[in-house]
């Protein structure tokens, strides 16, 4: 009798778990060369009873996924409609520093910020995300952020699939924690749950084919060692910034928090079965994000923790027509900076060091120092090519991330990388004791006001001031340092004043440029941030209410400002 009951309830609880899943949710795609973003904050239906407070951008959790094409000049509209200030950072992304949503790019609650960019990343998978300094980690975890597809003619040519959420699975992989209220602890640096895309309990059907999983580790801390429950192979085609040489056979997959891979799964021949898509994080060490294990009751402490986990669930179902059914030989052949060509080495260390007065502990840090505002760590010139060399003495691992640009790792301890990690990539993890050097250029985009950013990407860390930034400066342009600043005259106007939709500038023939306008309503408040706006064009202001404005111009080259009044009719 006792066992009958047990197996009725192991049955009972089987079926229950089953009923469970919930569908993964597939992000919506937007397209085309103009992105309108709005990040509010929301609710969402987590659980049942209480709903959860959430942010999202055009919706109640995460945000659309963007498809660009290599080569598109994209504009982005992003409405911060918010009841904090944020900033969205285009992670990956090449572009200029004044357009990368970095800690410096500060948009205001109601404000629009229209940064714009040619694409000019190779095909691969991007996010995106706030970086409001100290914010970072709330602001990510209470949902804000989005993924982002670039498309190019070297991988649009590979026979590989990308039928969005049919073939070509977007998978953002996060955890989160929640009080007893359903509501999301925003300061918690590791989750309870799992979430893949915003779903709990994930499944999902894919076609008995080859199928591809675009994989982001949008957590905040945590590290997922990626794998299959039956241990079957896949194959990664692409690191953070585009395709690798050739398809890397693996069986397990460390990912750290903002790095992607891009990985081809074979389901010929398996309908009807499943199999999940599991993070096999009882092998972590302790010194790795997601192997460290805590006291109950502590902030750290997670129901995660050195655990093997399920991630999602995958149900094999039928063929799609002209189905992918084979794992491509070779992808691409990737020319990286060469050794001979280096114009600077850097080198970083990572770091515990305790900095402040009695009972200040140690904390991670780099170069031995706090992330400050205002202080520019390093000078790099256009078209620099640099080694960068990663030194931790830190007793904990930390994924580095730099902005501006994509790099090729050239070693680890003195080795060359393993082949999965031999692509492009903008993220890597630096284990204690360890040095990874890689090489990278800075070319295209010098502005010696806004700096970019490097730092640890798990948002804790860098809000806690684990993070450095750095100013690409093209020497043959704009102030030299030491000197007095060309005296330029305020030269420009606005026209038509009143206006109605459109605002025209004139330069009085002075073909300066413009590095920034700010419009400001007559209480200080900011509406439009525009960074480098395409004058010619004009400014479209028809979405101001009639009233009093202020442009403020910031030259180019000087950063002389000039304010000018205007009305909105
Ligand atoms: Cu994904 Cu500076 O960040
Ligand atoms: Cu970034
Ligand atoms: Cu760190």
């Amino acid at each position: 009798m006792r066992k009958f009951l047990l197996a009725f309830l192991l049955l009972f609880f089987a079926i229950k778990s089953e009923a469970q899943y919930n569908t993964l949710l597939i992000p919506d795609t937007l397209s085309g060369t103009t992105f309108n973003l709005v990040a509010k904050d929301t609710i969402k239906q987590f659980f049942p009873g209480n709903q959860t407070v959430t942010a999202g951008i055009n919706g109640n959790w995460w945000g659309p996924t963007m498809i660009f094409n290599k080569g598109d000049v994209v504009h982005i509209n992003l409405t911060n409609k918010l009841q904090d200030s944020t900033t969205m950072h285009w992670h990956g992304m090449h572009l200029p520093a004044v357009m990368d949503g970095g800690p410096h790019q500060i948009i205001p609650p109601s404000t629009v910020w229209q940064p714009y960019w040619q694409v000019t990343n190779n095909a691969g998978f991007y996010w995106f995300h706030p970086h409001l300094h100290e914010m970072t980690e709330e602001q990510v975890n209470s949902g804000l952020g989005g993924l982002i597809i670039v498309r190019d003619a070297v991988e649009s040519a590979l026979p590989l699939p990308r039928k969005y959420g049919i073939d070509d699975i977007p998978l953002a992989l996060t955890d989160r924690k929640f009080d007893a209220s359903n509501q999301l602890v925003l300061d918690a640096p590791y989750g309870d749950s799992m979430m893949v895309n915003g779903t709990l309990r994930a499944q999902y059907n894919v076609p008995a084919q080859v199928v591809r999983l675009r994989i982001l580790n949008g957590a905040t801390e945590r590290s997922y060692n990626l794998g299959f429950s039956d241990n079957r192979t896949f194959y990664v085609i692409t690191t953070d910034g585009g395709l690798l040489n050739a398809p890397v056979p693996v069986t397990r997959y460390l990912l750290s928090s903002g790095e992607r891979i891009e990985v081809l799964v074979s389901f010929n021949g398996q309908t009807g079965q499943s199999v999940n898509l599991m993070a096999y994080n009882s092998t972590l060490p302790a010194v790795i994000p997601g192997g460290d294990i805590f006291p109950q009751g502590t902030p750290f402490y997670n129901y995660l923790a050195r655990k093997d986990f399920n991630i999602l669930k995958l149900n094999v179902t039928a063929q799609t027509s002209n189905p992918i059914t084979s794992i491509p030989s070779t992808l691409t052949t990737n020319v990286f900076p060469s050794e001979g060509s280096v114009n600077a080495t850097r080198v970083v260390t990572l770091s515990d060091t305790t900095i402040g007065g009695p009972g200040a502990g140690p904390t991670f840090i780099l170069n031995h120092k706090f992330f400050q505002f205002n202080y520019n760590d390093y000078n790099v010139p256009l078209n620099n090519t640099e080694i960068w060399q990663l030194t931790s003495t830190s007793t904990f691992s930390h994924p580095f991330h730099i902005h501006d640009v994509e790099f090729h790792i050239l070693t680890r301890n003195g080795a060359a990388p393993p082949s999965y990690e031999a692509g492009w990539k903008d993220v890597v993890l630096v284990k204690p004791g360890e040095t990874v050097r890689f090489i990278t250029k800075f070319d295209d985009y010098a502005d010696s006001l806004h700096p970019f950013m490097f730092h640890c990407h798990i948002a804790l860390h860098e809000d806690l001031g684990m993070m450095g930034q750095f100013v690409v400066k093209n020497p043959s342009v704009g102030i030299v340092e030491g000197s007095t600043p060309v005296q330029q005259h305020a030269m420009y106007s606005i026209y038509p004043n009143p206006a109605y939709n459109k605002l025209f500038f004139n330069d009085g023939g002075t073909n300066n440029g413009i590095y920034y306008v700010r419009i400001t309503n007559t209480l200080g408040k900011t509406m439009y941030m525009l960074p480098k706006p395409e004058l010619q064009n004009g400014i479209d202001i028809s979405g101001l209410p009639v009233g009093v404005y202020f442009a403020q111009v910031i030259f180019d080259k000087t950063f002389e400002t000039q304010t000018l009044r205007f009305i909105k009719k």
